[in-house]
């Protein structure tokens, strides 16, 4: 049953911080007496701001930074906890305490105070009496708040804990709590109030650390042999009044030195200060960080110090599985898993460690194909969705963050970002078979499509310099030879190319929700769209206005050419990578696509060159250099020019990660039929190639586990599947072997083909 929290007032303190400043994190506390037998409790609660909160001096649930990220000032998420067994007959109480988090905190580069000045708290305590009697606790203006031992509190810059400063037993009944202050009581009545129940940040493993140092004993380096977001949790002996200072990177400077320098302004750094007692345990609250090292000042001598990283992400558990015999790309699936929980923290960010930490929807396109290999992201992305629709403009206009407040300014976030509206509901659609995402979402999908139809482009040209001078952010980080962020393939060639992939998707959509006179609307866009292109961007013989890897893939990938043109459209797509020695090019944009564009059109042999490619640029270049997680750019580090411009470069950024699906669909053979979306049907074609002997693949899909196997064996490929319990599969042999497509029904099932070589 949905509760009325309408009537609830949000609470908070007097104290607020500045633009740049804060003030310690605010307790709260309610006593109150149930005075008979309890049958059952349920605690709704909501912050603007992050929140804990206590029954009698007990944890209520393990949720971290709830209620989560929204855009609060239209919606903020509230969660429903079982409480009955915190509760009991006589004296009780409730307490809470309150980070800024999104809503007050540092946000990117956009300062304090984006949603509201100071965090606010809400909550609503149902009793049921065995009696049959109902009693309601809700916040009031007979809350009292005081400030505690967390003198300071902010997503980007730390926490700082002032030990000697706690509050004691605060949330227990008969607690002094005569030298606390009375509450500032509000309403808000225009911001909904949403019992969506979605996947919560929660500690998901816990790494150990190695101490790199000896020497200076005061300043320490630990290596937690994982680029990560979370945090330390500590354990500590030493003098009352220590304060020791963590500091967090991801890498380290030659010299051994904690690199910080590309953080920018996120301070990315905790202090704890020690009461004296003979064991201290602590871990910040209302902070994460993105990294792999930390730094320790001011440990004595002779302190005990022990410390352990603790790994926070989005509960979407792991469902996927890839393995090969080669090491180095093993290396690369370890890191695109672990770029993928650095980010999918309540929304899908770029990154996890800089001032920035945003859910941009370019990088959510590219990557939630891999995304749902990897981990079960349904829920995550319905979250999402419904950020995207609070955060999409009047006129239709799709932001480039969401949720977007004011932080980055742009009306619509153009080619291959924007499209996530349109992209991401799709995918998971095919991933999960799950209708409800599209039925949810599809005003929005459609409002999007009209809004690039209307606004964003002349004669079906997308980002038509006459009508959008701007364009989009372009093949972000394209290695091309520009020269420029945003590489050299025009924005009107990607525009167009990912208008038409969206009148596609649309009319498959409408058909599948059955608004079929859209659909056949969609449909016939989609084809004047692509004429479109073919006169402005391809020439009789099949070459493209522009020369890049990414033309190529997007013009090849989204079937814009006519089908005699293809195979001179391919082979121009493959001079351009013998030209770099077999070497990508392809930014954010392209990147997704070049190996299945290289496969489809008969050059398995150059996708896996670029595949297997050690030296710069290559997807396995970072790894031969150490790197536990995908970097932002090819270039983040080379050996010639060092680090690239501390300004923006992240070692944990998960979008050229977006290999990762290709891995899964051709090296091992896992692949869906949008026919039967949510692997009903299963289609497994392994298409060996490369110096790879042998690959695996699993994935908990909807219908149950599937699996697939293969080994090169002498001439013979030996294949072996699962076919999950309610669904069938099809086997699709790889050229270069004799044998037909085999239809399966659920099990396991072995295959033996021969190589049709001689
Ligand atoms: C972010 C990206 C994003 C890009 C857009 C960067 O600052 O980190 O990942 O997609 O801007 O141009």
């Amino acid at each position: 049953m949905t509760p009325d929290l309408s009537s609830t007032p949000w609470i908070s303190s007097a104290f607020s911080g500045g633009p740049r400043s804060s003030v310690p994190v605010p307790h709260f506390r309610k006593e109150f007496k149930l005075d008979r037998a309890v049958k059952t409790a349920r605690l709704h609660v909501s912050a603007l701001g992050l929140y804990e909160v206590e029954i009698n001096g007990k944890r209520v649930g393990d949720h971290v930074f709830a209620p989560g990220w929204t855009e609060y000032h239209i919606r903020v998420p509230f969660q429903t906890y079982e409480v009955t067994a915190l509760l009991r007959q006589g004296e009780n109480a409730v307490g809470a305490l309150l980070g800024d988090g999104w809503y007050c905190g540092f946000v990117a580069w956009a300062g304090r105070q984006n949603y509201g000045l100071k965090p606010e708290f809400l909550a609503l305590l149902e009793v049921e009496f065995e009696d049959g009697t109902i009693a309601q606790v809700g916040t009031d203006p007979t809350w009292k708040t005081s400030p505690g031992p967390i003198r300071g509190s902010d997503l980007l810059m730390g926490e700082d804990y002032d030990a000697r400063e706690e509050l004691g037993d605060w949330s227990l009944p008969g607690y002094d709590d005569s030298a606390w202050q009375p509450v500032v009581g509000t309403f808000h009545p225009d911001i909904v109030l949403d019992g969506m129940v979605y996947p919560p940040v929660r500690r998901q493993e816990e790494l150990k650390a190695t101490r790199l140092l000896d020497e200076p004993w005061d300043l320490r380096i630990y290596d937690f042999g994982q680029n990560f977001s979370g945090r330390v949790r500590i354990r500590i002996r030493a003098s009352c009044g220590t304060t020791i200072v963590i500091r967090h990177g991801e890498i380290l400077n030659p010299d051994g030195s904690l690199y910080t320098e590309n953080l920018r302004s996120a301070r990315a750094t905790d202090s704890y200060t020690c009461k004296g007692e003979e064991e201290e345990f602590w871990e910040p609250r209302f902070t994460f960080h993105g990294f792999r090292y930390v730094e320790v000042k001011h440990l004595k001598e002779d302190a005990f110090f022990e410390l352990t990283g603790v790994v926070l992400h989005s509960d979407t558990p792991v469902t996927g599985m890839f393995a090969c015999s080669n090491p180095l790309l093993n290396q690369l699936q370890h890191n695109i898993l672990w770029g993928q929980k650095s980010n999918f923290l309540e929304v899908p960010t770029d990154c996890p460690q800089r001032d920035e930490r945003l859910g941009w929807t370019g990088d959510a396109q590219v990557f939630v194909r891999t995304a749902a290999f990897n981990m079960d992201v349904r829920g995550f992305f319905h979250k999402w969705m419904r950020d995207a629709r609070d955060s999409q403009r009047p006129s239709g206009g799709v932001p480039a963050v969401i949720p977007v407040r004011n932080f980055v300014g742009v009306e619509d976030s153009g080619p291959a970002w924007a499209d996530a509206m349109i992209i991401c509901p799709w995918t998971i659609y095919l991933c999960y078979g799950d209708k409800k995402i599209l039925e949810d979402h599809y005003a929005a999908m459609r409002k999007y499509l009209v809004f690039i139809e209307q606004h964003r482009s002349l004669n079906h040209i997308r980002s038509h310099p006459e009508v959008d001078a701007w364009g989009g952010f372009g093949d972000w980080l394209a290695l091309d030879g520009s020269g420029k962020v945003d590489g050299a393939t025009p924005r009107d060639l990607i525009g167009t190319a990912f208008y038409a992939y969206d009148a596609k998707i649309m009319s498959c959509v409408a058909d599948i929700l059955g608004h079929t006179g859209d659909a056949s609307k969609f449909r016939l866009l989609h084809e004047e769209i692509v004429n479109a292109f073919r006169e402005r961007f391809v020439t009789p013989e099949g070459f493209l206005a522009s020369s890049t890897q990414t033309a190529y893939v997007l013009a090849l990938h989204f079937d814009l050419l006519p089908e005699k043109l293809r195979p001179v459209a391919a082979r121009e797509l493959v001079r351009d990578i013998e030209k770099r020695n077999h070497h990508i090019a392809t930014g954010f944009v392209g990147t997704p696509y070049i190996l299945e564009v290289l496969e489809t059109h008969g050059y398995l042999d150059v996708a896996y060159r670029l595949l297997e490619q050690e030296t710069f640029p290559s997807w396995l270049f970072p790894v031969k250099n150490g790197a536990t997680t995908i970097w932002e750019r090819w270039d983040g580090w080379t050996p010639d020019k060092g680090f690239q411009d501390k300004g923006m470069n992240s070692f944990n950024h998960y979008a050229y990660g977006a290999v990762g699906a290709w891995m899964y669909r051709s090296v091992a053979g896992l692949e869906l039929d949008p026919q039967e979306p949510g692997y009903r049907h299963i289609v497994f074609r392994p298409r060996p190639g490369g110096l790879i002997t042998w690959a695996k693949a699993g994935l908990e899909t909807p219908q149950g586990r599937t699996e697939i196997s293969w080994k090169l064996d002498g001439k013979n490929l030996e294949v072996e599947v699962l076919v999950p319990e309610g669904a069938h599969a099809t086997f699709s042999p790889p050229t270069g072997y004799r044998g037909d497509k085999v239809a399966w029904g659920s099990g396991r099932h072995r295959l033996v083909l021969e190589s049709s070589a001689n």
